[in-house]
C-alpha cells in the first residue's frame, strides 16, 4: 500500500535540559500562553504534553523558507529540567521520536544538559539544540519576521563578537561529548551534525526557525517511524482526580486510535485495572495537558495526542504505566497478566 500524507502521524517531540533553561518558556512563546509563570517556584514538576497542529506552524514559519509540511502536526512534551526529576526525563524520552535540548547560551553544557544527551545517544533519538536566551547577549537587539540568520547580520559588532564566541565554546563542549555541532544555518549536513538553534522564549527571536528546523529534521530522518500504525500504543502519564470528572488518567497515545467505549486495562497498585471508557477528553490545540482546562470531548481520538481518560476504577493506576485496549477477539487474562508485567 503507498504511503499517503494522511498515514504519516504526528510525531511526538520531547524537549529537555537542564533546569531553568527555558523549556517551558519556549512553548509558552509558541502557544502564547503563561504555562510557565504559573508554576509552583517556576519549576516544572511533571510532564505535559502539547499538540501543536501543523497550520499553526506553518502560520508562524510564513516568513521563512520551508520545504512542504507532511505530517499532520507535532506533539510536544515538556519535561521538568530538575535534577531530582530524572524518571519523569527518562519516561519523556521514552516517548518521543525527536526532541529538543534547550541549552543557555550563557551557561553552556550543564548537568542534567548531559544526562538528558545521554538519554538521546542512548536510544537514538534525532534531536536538535535550542540555545536559549540569545536576549541576554550584551546590546542584543531583538526583530520579528526575519530569520535568525539575517537577524545576527544587523546585530551590532560586538554583539555578533561575543555569540560567536559563546557559539565556539558550546561547539567545544559537545565535541568533548563526542558530538559534531554547527549552527543551523550553517549546518548542511543534519545526519551527521547536530544542529544548534539560537533562540530567545521571551522576545521569540529563532524561535520560528527551531520549528521548521524541527519538521525537517521530522521529516527527513524519521517519515519511516511515521507511518501511521493501527496498533495501540498508549503510556499512563498521571493520575489525578479531577472535580466533576472523579479520577482520570492523562495518557500519551502515540499510535493507533482510542474510542469512547473501548474496554481498558492498566497496570494498577493492587493488580490489573480493567475498566470501560467513559469519556475521552483533550486540551484545545496549543493548549498545555497539564493545566486545567476546557476539555474538548471526543467519540474517537487518534495517535499521537496527549488525552484525558475518564473511567471508574482509576485511582490506582500507576503512572508510567503501558495502557492496552481489550479487543472482542482478547483473552481478557492474557490481557491482565500483560499489564502488570514490568
Ligand atoms: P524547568 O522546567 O524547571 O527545568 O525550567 P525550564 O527549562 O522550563 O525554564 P523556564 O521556562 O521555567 O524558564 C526559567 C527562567 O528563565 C524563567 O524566569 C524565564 O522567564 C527565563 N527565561 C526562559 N527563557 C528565556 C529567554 O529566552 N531569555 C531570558 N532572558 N529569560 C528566559
Ligand atoms: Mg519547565
Ligand atoms: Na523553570
Amino acid at each position: 500500500k503507498k504511503t499517503t500524507d494522511k498515514d504519516l502521524r504526528s510525531p511526538i517531540c520531547c524537549i529537555l535540559g537542564h533546569v531553568d533553561t527555558g523549556k517551558t518558556k519556549l512553548l509558552d512563546k509558541i502557544r502564547q500562553t503563561n504555562v510557565q509563570e504559573g508554576e509552583a517556584g517556576g519549576i516544572t514538576q511533571q510532564i505535559g504534553a502539547t499538540y501543536f497542529p501543523i497550520e499553526a506552524i506553518k502560520e508562524k514559519t510564513a516568513h521563512l523558507e520551508t520545504g512542504e509540511f507532511l505530517v499532520p502536526g507535532l506533539l510536544i512534551i515538556d519535561t521538568p529540567g530538575h535534577e531530582s526529576f530524572t524518571n519523569l526525563r527518562s519516561r519523556g524520552s521514552s516517548l518521543c521520536n525527536i526532541a529538543i535540548l534547550v541549552v543557555d547560551i550563557m551557561h553552556g553544557l550543564e548537568p542534567q544538559t548531559l544526562e538528558s544527551l545521554g538519554l538521546l545517544k542512548q536510544r537514538k533519538t534525532p534531536f536538535i539544540v535550542a540555545l536559549n536566551k540569545v536576549d541576554r547577549l550584551y546590546g542584543w537587539k531583538s526583530m520579528t519576521g526575519v530569520s535568525f540568520e539575517d537577524l545576527l547580520e544587523k546585530q551590532a559588532p560586538s554583539v555578533k563578537a561575543e555569540f560567536e564566541e559563546r557559539l565556539s565554546k558550546t561547539m567545544l563542549a559537545f565535541a568533548e561529548q563526542g558530538l559534531n555541532a554547527k549552527v543551523s544555518f550553517r549546518n548542511d549536513d543534519m545526519r551527521r551534525c547536530v544542529s544548534l538553534v539560537p533562540t530567545s522564549a521571551i522576545t521569540g527571536d529563532g524561535v520560528p526557525d527551531m520549528l521548521s528546523l524541527l519538521i525537517k529534521l521530522t521529516q527527513s530522518m524519521m517519515s519511516d517511524n511515521l507511518r501511521y500504525l493501527s496498533t495501540l500504543q498508549c503510556t499512563v502519564l498521571e493520575v489525578k482526580m479531577i472535580e466533576g470528572l472523579g479520577t482520570t488518567i492523562d495518557v500519551i497515545l502515540s499510535n493507533g486510535v482510542l474510542r469512547e467505549g473501548d474496554r481498558i486495562a492498566v497496570c494498577g497498585l493492587n493488580g490489573p485495572i480493567v475498566t470501560n471508557i467513559r469519556a475521552l477528553l483533550t486540551p484545545q490545540p496549543l493548549r498545555e495537558m497539564r493545566v486545567k482546562s476546557n476539555y474538548v470531548h471526543h467519540k474517537q481520538v487518534k495517535a499521537a495526542l496527549g488525552v484525558k481518560i475518564c473511567a471508574q476504577d482509576l485511582d490506582k493506576a500507576v503512572a508510567g504505566s503501558p495502557l492496552f485496549v481489550i479487543g472482542p477477539n482478547d483473552d481478557e487474562d492474557e490481557i491482565r497478566e500483560l499489564v502488570m508485567a514490568d
